[in-house]
Formats: structure tokens, C-alpha cells, sequence
């Protein structure tokens, strides 16, 4: 059976289905008007268990979505995600949903032995979360200068020796455009 997270202000956080994805299709575009994210969102959907897909329900609505994607560094075999995207419906924003999200991502992925979770977004948004800037694992595509400040993981405990390299993302990830839109 599927795990469920726990309830907030109504909101329910669960796995995303299949039949899920006529209504990512509509929030994606609604929260990136200016990026194509849909054929990365179909892939994430349909990826299996290398991805955690989760989604916000509120009124019966889909009104949130995050993706972690398993990922890895060369000659390491701790478990090292990469979270993205995460979208909040225009109308629902600022209410905690996203936080919601990362939140629940960030415990499941904590429970289920994770060591890292990388990230390329909004430096202020992540560091709430207790991301940090991460200089040693480089995202696989130069970021541009602007995003650099935005690249940031979050540790679940110390990586001794520290992780260090190029994340090695799976080929749904190796789209240039993701990384410099
Ligand atoms: C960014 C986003 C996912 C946040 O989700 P949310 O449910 O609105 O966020 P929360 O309610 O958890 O947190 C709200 C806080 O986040 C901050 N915040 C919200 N949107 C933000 C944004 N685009 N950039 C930076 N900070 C933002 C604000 O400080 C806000 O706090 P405040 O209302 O007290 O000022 C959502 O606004 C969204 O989908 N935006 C468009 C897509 C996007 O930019 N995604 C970024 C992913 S890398």
C-alpha cells in the first residue's frame, strides 16, 4: 500500500500516478510560464523507483509537485538526489505547499538511507530547508553566473571523506537547457 504524508492545513503529500499527469501538464506551465518543463515532468512521472515523485492534493485539486531524482557522484556509492522541479498552483502560493513538499522529500528521502540532496533554485527559498552552497559536486552542465548562488545540497549527517565531483544525473537530467534556460 501506498505510504501517505502526513496531513497539513488539509493538504494531503503523496506519490504521483500516472493519471496524475493531465493535471502536472496544466501546473507546470500555470507556475513556469517562460519554461518547457513537460517533457522532464512526463519522464519523472514515468520513471520508477529512481525518482520520488510527490505530489500536494488540497479540495481534491493537484495543486503542487516535487521530483527528486536518484543521482550519483564517480566512485561513491552513498545515495545522492537531485530535487526539481517543484511548482505551486499561482492561486495557491505562499501558503506553506511547497514547503509541504520539500519537506516530506527531504524526510523520505532521510529515512530511506539518503546522504545528499542537491539543488539549482532560489538561494533564499532553499536555505530554509538547510540547504547550503555546494562547491564540491558540480552540477553536470555549467550553471550560468546567475544561478551559481542557487546551487545548494542538504546533508543528512556527516560524508566522510567529503563527496566531490561531477553528479552524474540519469539521461532524463542530461537536457542543456534544464541547467541554462
Ligand atoms: C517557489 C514555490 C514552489 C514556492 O511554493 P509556495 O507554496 O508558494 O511556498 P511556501 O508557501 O512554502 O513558502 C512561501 C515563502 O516562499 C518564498 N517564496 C515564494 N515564492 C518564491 C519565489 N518564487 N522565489 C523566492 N521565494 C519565494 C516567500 O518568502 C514566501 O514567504 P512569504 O509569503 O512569507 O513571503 C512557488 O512559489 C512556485 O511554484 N513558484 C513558481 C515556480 C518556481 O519558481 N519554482 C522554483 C523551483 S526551483
Amino acid at each position: 500500500m501506498e505510504e501517505r504524508g502526513p496531513m497539513n492545513d488539509g493538504i494531503e503529500i503523496r506519490e504521483s500516478r500516472r493519471e496524475d499527469l493531465a493535471a502536472l501538464e496544466v501546473l507546470h506551465p500555470a507556475a513556469f510560464p517562460d519554461e518547457d518543463l513537460l517533457p522532464l515532468v512526463r519522464d519523472l512521472v514515468g520513471a520508477g523507483g529512481d525518482v520520488l515523485s510527490l505530489v500536494a492534493i488540497a479540495d481534491g485539486e493537484l495543486v503542487g509537485h516535487v521530483a527528486f531524482t536518484r543521482c550519483g557522484v564517480a566512485g561513491r556509492t552513498e545515495r545522492i538526489d537531485l530535487l526539481g522541479p517543484l511548482a505551486v498552483a499561482p492561486a495557491r502560493q505562499r501558503r506553506g505547499i511547497g514547503a509541504a513538499l520539500v519537506g516530506e522529500g527531504l524526510r523520505r528521502l532521510k529515512d530511506d538511507g539518503g546522504s545528499l540532496v542537491l539543488v539549482a533554485g532560489d538561494p533564499a527559498y532553499y536555505a530554509r530547508f538547510g540547504f547550503v552552497p555546494e562547491e564540491r559536486v558540480v552540477p553536470p552542465y555549467p550553471l550560468p553566473e546567475e544561478w551559481r548562488g542557487g546551487w545548494r545540497s542538504v546533508g543528512f549527517g556527516e560524508i566522510e571523506p567529503p563527496l566531490e565531483g561531477v553528479l552524474e544525473v540519469p539521461p532524463l537530467w542530461m537536457r542543456p537547457a534544464l541547467w541554462a534556460p
